[in-house]
């Protein structure tokens, strides 16, 4: 397989929306702004095979060839994201049946129904000629299959497919009954084509709430596959043709309708878009590139970001004077070898004319939002491949499981504020307020490779997990968990016996009875430090079995009961914090995790910058970032050090202003 040769700078790249002119003007504007890579033919079926029989590859190939001959690194779309209006018209069936039933016509994009014979016969027609053509062409880095897949269908082709994968799943209409408690309501089916899928004309409520959740989560497994199958029968087609090139599609980070634990393993790169919002705190835009490394444990592409601003969230703001360089170097910190923009040049027309590009609609270089990406392009030139493939070390692991996420928010009760990715962005934000490095990890990794690893709600347990998490305590690793975990199968079926169910012997607690709090109410709580705090959301009533307390309520009916628990096992110990906390109680607990795991930070100094560690050929390299809105000071540790992107001596009285970067090797 082909090795990436340096950083890709560059991204979405639409030269047939414009005249040739402009393509040569585009190549001057670029090569000032270091931009070395383009993302080209990501939506452009309609153009290519204008018709069911004729293809057109003219332009294409011209784009290609002057790409080629300035020495870029061609990403290439494979175009299947946006259907020609020819195929809905001659066969509709092409289209998505949405929730509410209805049989979408020709418009929008993403929206091709998995199952449909026609779409798959076309699109590996397409892909094929495409890798046919181009897949010996030197410069072609990456293929790009599709584009941030996602969505769902509900139509009758997807049905009997359902069906099919339910008969492999679970080989008995019995078993299916079992599964989802069908008994509940009289739902039980005896044939397999009585089953139906789960959108607003079944069991479906809503995009997240069902009559049987054990229902809706197996038809989620079921698309995520649906659509990972598309992109597998693309990437067979690609392998037909070229067998070097690596093959990615662009993922969506924490977005809810795909495992994307399951996808990494049939990509060869991960590559993510990262369109955080004006109030997006920098520590979860850190963790959603944590988990974009995680799912595949290995180096990834960011493929798209804006230069400046977005068009589709409710508030475009700017990118502020040096951010967009700042969140850059934070993508660089946490994993990634490329920085892309969408787009290059930003279009006329349609939805995406208020979208910032690196060429504004002035369509000259002398724009704020270029001289930043220029910047930028010649800094990342000059750290060459030094940073290539580097690795992110990590004592921390906190688990993401795309099964939770979903049988959790599905599930009805007890409070519809629950929020899977807040609760897991809650405990990440700790370590990174402590500059403690997390691999965001999946519920079957080697945990022994971890000194702690934390599971917030982790509602469903499946297969080995809670043996695997014994074994890991005994062996001395250290254990989090807390309210919300141990209580369903994989077919959200509660494990009986008392909650956390199969987690009670590894923490020691019998959760009896869980409270929930409207937004109005809280419950008061001490920990064993003496500090007072509060709790919200939800709040066991838990009992000791072979835990000790660490703290209780002080209000309610259950005051003086444990709120948060530790239990020793073998050689290690397993934490369980019982309700949502306010951030300084939290913070309390997790110290003493910290202390008993012996976790290391990236610096052993007290700062509000960011500051993350990649290692590379038996060397540190220290991203230290300001995100905050004040000037902060360079930690002692790298006084007389060199930034290597400014090329200049630090010292302790250097001053970070906000969105300030400092790269360091030690
Ligand atoms: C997504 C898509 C792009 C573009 C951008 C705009 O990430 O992949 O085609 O629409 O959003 O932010
Ligand atoms: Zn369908």
């Amino acid at each position: 397989m082909k090795k990436m040769k340096r950083m890709l700078h560059g991204g979405d790249y639409n030269p047939n929306q414009w005249e040739k002119e402009v393509w040569k003007e585009d190549m001057r504007i670029f090569k000032d702004a270091a931009i070395n890579s383009a993302t080209i033919n990501v939506f452009s079926w309609a153009k290519i095979q204008p018709s069911e029989e004729v293809y057109y590859f003219d332009e294409l190939d011209e784009i290609i060839e002057m790409l080629t001959k300035e020495n870029y690194d061609i990403v290439l779309g494979t175009s299947t994201a946006a259907l020609p209006a020819w195929m809905f018209k001659k066969y509709p069936e092409v289209g998505r049946v949405d929730f509410d039933g209805r049989q979408h016509r020709f418009g929008h994009r993403h929206n091709a129904c998995p199952h449909s014979l026609v779409y798959q016969k076309y699109a590996t027609r397409l892909v094929e000629k495409l890798a046919e053509r181009y897949g010996d062409n030197p410069q072609l880095s990456i293929w790009h299959i599709n584009n941030e897949y996602g969505g769902e269908c509900y139509c009758e082709k997807c049905e009997k497919a359902f069906r099919v994968w339910l008969q492999n799943k679970y080989k008995t209409i019995e078993a299916v009954n079992k599964a989802w408690n069908l008994e509940f309501w009289g739902h039980t089916v005896y044939e397999w084509d009585e089953i139906v899928v789960p959108n607003a004309l079944g069991d479906g409520m809503d995009a997240n709430n069902s009559a049987f959740a054990g229902l809706s989560v197996d038809y989620r497994r079921f698309m995520s596959d649906s659509l990972l199958d598309n992109f597998k029968m693309e990437k067979a087609a690609i392998r037909k043709y070229d067998q070097e090139t690596p093959i990615t599609t662009n993922l969506m980070g924490t977005f809810k309708g795909l495992d994307y634990f399951k996808w990494a393993k049939e990509m060869d790169i991960v590559s993510w878009d990262n369109y955080p919002s004006y109030n997006t705190p920098w520590s979860k835009t850190a963790m959603t590139h944590d988990l974009m490394r995680g799912v595949k444990n290995r180096s990834f592409m960011l493929m798209e970001q804006t230069p400046s601003q977005q068009n589709w969230q409710p508030y475009n703001s700017l990118k502020k004077p040096g951010q967009m360089r700042a969140q850059s170097y934070q993508t660089i910190a946490h994993g990634a070898d490329t920085i892309q923009y969408f787009q290059l040049r930003r279009s006329v027309g349609g939805c995406e004319k208020f979208h910032g590009a690196v060429i504004e609609h002035v369509g000259t270089e002398n724009t704020r939002v270029f001289r930043e990406v220029s910047q930028l392009g010649h800094e990342m030139q000059s750290l060459g491949d030094s940073l290539l493939e580097a690795n992110n070390p990590a004592e921390v692991g906190i688990i993401f499981d795309w099964d939770n996420y979903w049988a959790l928010e599905y599930t009805s009760g007890p409070n519809k504020d629950l929020s899977y990715v807040d609760q897991i962005h809650q405990y990440y934000q700790y370590f990174y307020e402590r500059n403690i490095a997390v691999d965001m990890i999946s519920v079957d990794a080697d945990f022994s490779k971890y000194k702690v690893v934390v599971a917030p709600v982790l509602y469903m347990i499946k297969d080995q997990m809670a043996e695997n998490l014994e074994a890991y305590v005994e062996k001395g690793g250290t254990f989090v968990t807390t309210f919300m975990s141990g209580i369903v199968d994989q077919s959200d079926n509660v494990l009986l016996g008392g909650y956390p169910g199969p987690l009670r012997k590894l923490t020691g607690v019998w959760a009896e009875e869980i409270d929930a709090l409207a937004p109005e109410q809280k419950n008061n709580i001490q920990l064993a430090s003496g500090q007072k705090g509060e709790t919200f959301l939800l709040s066991d009533i838990l009992h000791l079995e072979t835990a000790e307390s660490l703290g209780e309520y002080t209000s309610n009916f259950y005051k003086g009961c444990p709120v948060a628990t530790k239990n020793h096992f073998g050689k290690g110990q397993a934490f369980y914090v019982g309700a949502q906390m306010d951030t300084d109680s939290l913070a309390e607990i997790l110290d003493q995790v910290c202390y008993d795991g012996d976790v290391k930070k990236v610096v052993d100094e007290k700062t509000n910058l960011e500051i993350t560690r990649r290692q590379k050929d038996g060397k540190d390299f220290y991203f230290i970032l300001n995100f905050t809105t004040e000037d902060q000071k360079l930690p002692e540790t790298f006084d007389g050090s060199t930034d290597l992107l400014k090329n200049e001596r630090l010292s302790v009285e250097t001053v970070l202003q906000p969105y300030d970067v400092v790269l360091v090797t030690k």
